[in-house]
């Protein structure tokens, strides 16, 4: 997985701190984990962290983004980042407007482009754009004025999910800086993985990648972690495990990456004899949707280490704070 450059050229280097030196967000764009500072990324969760609280009350809604249109593409299919988009924007007072490309007339042969800018003329102030190719919101972001956050871009990054599986560590584990992480299974397709690489390191955390050669690209490394194909040598050192979906529905060609379900779900499935031999406090992660059996198992997805659905909980706070963050910076 080569080091690929999606940069935005409107995404400039922020200005970070006001006339009385606290931190200012200018960002209109979250297109990736790998654009953001530390600092910036620290924001996001703090942010988040204030917003979680709307979520307790009776009347679950703050007029933050009130008159707002908040337009959701998604070419891909999806249903906790949608749904949890959708209801972000919600609480956040702003109309929503649904686009999924099945039903749509990119049947007919409508570029996304031109589909964008359609839905865009209805007056859309926020795209949040999920799609298969590698970079196609950092393309819309240059040809649109509407702020745009990506819901995930081929096997290239999803920052929301990286931001609220981080957010999700803090919170169990009250730190991020010094733990270390395994990120385990198809690394080759995972936009997930790659934003939590960039996030985890830019926090302080040390990232391992384990999985079968077929499913770990060497030039992972470039990116700073490193790599295991042995996952019961790995597993007793860390504190943070992210058990990541096999996505057969990205593989392509005729090799198969592995010689069968069984053979992955023994060499690299999350079970009850290996959690034994974790750290005690291990945090399961997953992003979700899980092939049970396969990558971990129902007794260690549904277990008192595992985060999965905390995980769904905390990405409803956290994308709240990433809508409410670009439209203000949209504003200045
Ligand atoms: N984790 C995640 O992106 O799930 P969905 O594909 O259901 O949105």
């Amino acid at each position: 997985m080569a080091k690929r450059e999606f940069s935005s050229a409107r995404s400039s280097a922020p200005v970070e701190a006001g006339e009385d030196g606290q931190f200012v967000w200018t960002r209109k764009d979250l297109l990736g984990l790998d654009e953001l500072s530390e600092r910036q990324i620290v924001h996001i969760l703090d942010t988040a962290e204030s917003f979680k609280e709307v979520s307790t009350r009776s009347i679950k809604k703050v007029p933050a983004l009130r008159g707002k249109v908040v337009g959701l593409l998604f070419f891909e299919d999806s249903t906790r980042t949608r749904m949890s988009f959708e209801l972000a924007a919600s609480r956040m007072s702003a109309d929503t407007i649904l686009f999924t490309s099945k039903g749509s007339s990119v049947a007919k042969g409508e570029t996304t482009l031109d589909t964008v800018r359609n839905i865009e003329a209805m007056g859309v102030d926020i795209f949040v754009i999920r799609h298969g190719q590698s970079g196609a919101p950092h393309v819309i972001a240059r040809k649109v004025k509407s702020s745009i956050v990506n819901a995930g871009d081929g096997s290239h990054e999803h920052p929301t999910q990286g931001l609220l599986d981080i957010f999700t560590i803090r919170q169990r584990l009250g730190r991020v800086k010094g733990l270390k992480a395994a990120i385990v299974g198809d690394i080759a397709h995972s936009r997930v993985a790659r934003s939590n690489i960039i996030g985890l390191q830019k926090l302080g955390a040390e990232v391992v990648v384990v999985g079968p050669p077929t499913l770990v690209p060497p030039a992972i490394k470039e990116m700073g972690c490193s790599i295991s194909h042995d996952l019961d040598e790995i597993l007793p050192q860390v504190d943070v495990v992210n058990m990541l979906r096999i996505q057969f529905e990205r593989f392509t060609g005729a090799g198969a990456a592995f010689p069968s379900m069984r053979e992955y779900a023994n060499m690299y499935g999350l079970n009850a004899a290996r959690l034994k031999r974790c750290k005690k406090n291990i945090l399961v992660m997953h992003p979700g949707p899980i092939n049970r059996g396969l990558e971990i198992t129902t007794e260690v997805a549904d277990g008192p280490n595992s985060c999965i659905l905390q995980q769904v909980t905390n990405g409803l706070a956290v994308r709240m704070a990433v809508l409410y963050l670009v439209s203000q910076a949209a504003e200045k």
